[in-house]
């Protein structure tokens, strides 16, 4: 009979035992679940924990803000923001294979983390010896679609699973790993997250970066975080924020459809939408959305974002499709 209250006070016991006196960084990355697994933390070792934020500027608008202010606020956490945008970039660059994207992102993420570490020596040792706990928001699904899980084919490497460079220098606390998404979901309101954490959409660690097929640059990055932004604010406007498990937004980069605007011949970019229902993301369906709301995100982002010309709606179930495009 699962119980949030005794969840938590089941993996507050356990973290504590794992970590001891130990200090704790934490993979915080807005999204729920480093939010959740970081709270979750931070309720067992307190100040022992510092929370590192990397900006790897593949981040959906106004996302560090909320980091940086709403969870800060509601959980009293210490928050370490790393500008890693420029280092992410330079790896990416020329490269458009998906899982080569993903194995990069992963273990520019970690290289992020050991630099922290190096400057943030563990207090509670004599000797300044480096902070060796690393918290991340692994839940069931990614163990599982990672090929941790017995008798499972590796379908994508998640960040946090698979991307992981051999040398980690760090011992992984993953208070999650047992969870799905809407028990996560309940362990964080009975921890007091506030709803705008709690009810958040997934959104994959490595980000826009897996969503931008073909290169990923700082124009191409731009380009989709204003037609994401768009998308979000139509959604959450027509209030299907609850009924949708996620809208992945994708950036076709590397193709290009002729259209026309006033007298002029365009040859923009295709965006595609990518709403879908789920339970726990390892099946989905696409999302019926109402076409008034298809239309305004699409009027509003051929008019308001130059480069695309082009919105088409993705009608495929999980399988065969996955969520994400990459
Ligand atoms: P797929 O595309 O595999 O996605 O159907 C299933 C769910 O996982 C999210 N996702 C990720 N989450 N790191 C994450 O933390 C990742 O590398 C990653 N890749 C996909 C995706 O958004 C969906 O909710």
């Amino acid at each position: 009979d699962w119980n949030s209250g005794n969840v938590i006070a089941e993996q507050v016991e356990r973290i504590r035992a794992q970590v001891g006196s130990g200090r704790v960084l934490s993979a915080l990355s807005g999204g729920v679940d480093s939010a959740v697994s970081t709270a979750l933390v931070h309720k067992a070792v307190g100040d022992q924990l510092i929370a590192v934020f990397v900006d790897h500027g593949l981040l959906r608008k106004g996302e560090r803000e909320q980091v940086e202010q709403d969870y800060v606020a509601s959980t009293g956490v210490r928050l370490v923001t790393v500008d890693a945008r420029h280092t992410f970039l330079e790896a990416l660059a020329g490269v458009s294979d998906p899982e080569e994207k993903r194995k990069i992102i992963g273990r520019e993420f970690i290289r992020a983390f050991e630099r922290v570490q190096r400057e943030l020596v563990d207090e509670a040792k004599a000797d300044g010896e480096p902070i060796r706990f690393l918290v991340q928001g692994t839940l069931y699904p990614d163990v599982v679609e990672s090929g941790g899980g017995a008798g499972t084919a590796n379908i994508k490497s998640h960040h946090n699973v698979g991307g992981l460079p051999e040398d980690l220098q760090f011992e992984l606390v993953e208070p999650l790993r047992t969870l799905f998404k809407d028990e996560v979901r309940a362990i964080g309101r009975e921890l007091g997250l506030p709803e705008v954490i709690v009810g958040r959409q997934p959104f994959p660690g490595p980000g826009l970066g897996i969503r931008i097929v073909g290169e990923v640059t700082a124009d191409r990055l731009e380009i989709l975080r204003d037609a994401d932004a768009i998308a979000r604010e139509e959604l959450t406007k027509a209030g299907l924020d609850a009924e949708i498990w996620q809208c992945p937004v994708v950036l076709l980069a590397d193709v290009r459809s002729v259209g026309v605007q006033g007298d002029g011949r365009t040859y923009g970019h295709p965006i595609v939408l990518r709403p879908v229902s789920s339970e726990d993301a390892m099946t989905a369906d696409w999302t019926r959305l109402p076409y008034d709301v298809l239309s305004r995100i699409s009027n509003r982002i051929t008019n308001e974002v130059r480069e695309v010309n082009r919105v088409v709606l993705d009608v495929t179930s999980k399988p065969p499709g996955t969520i994400e495009w990459e």
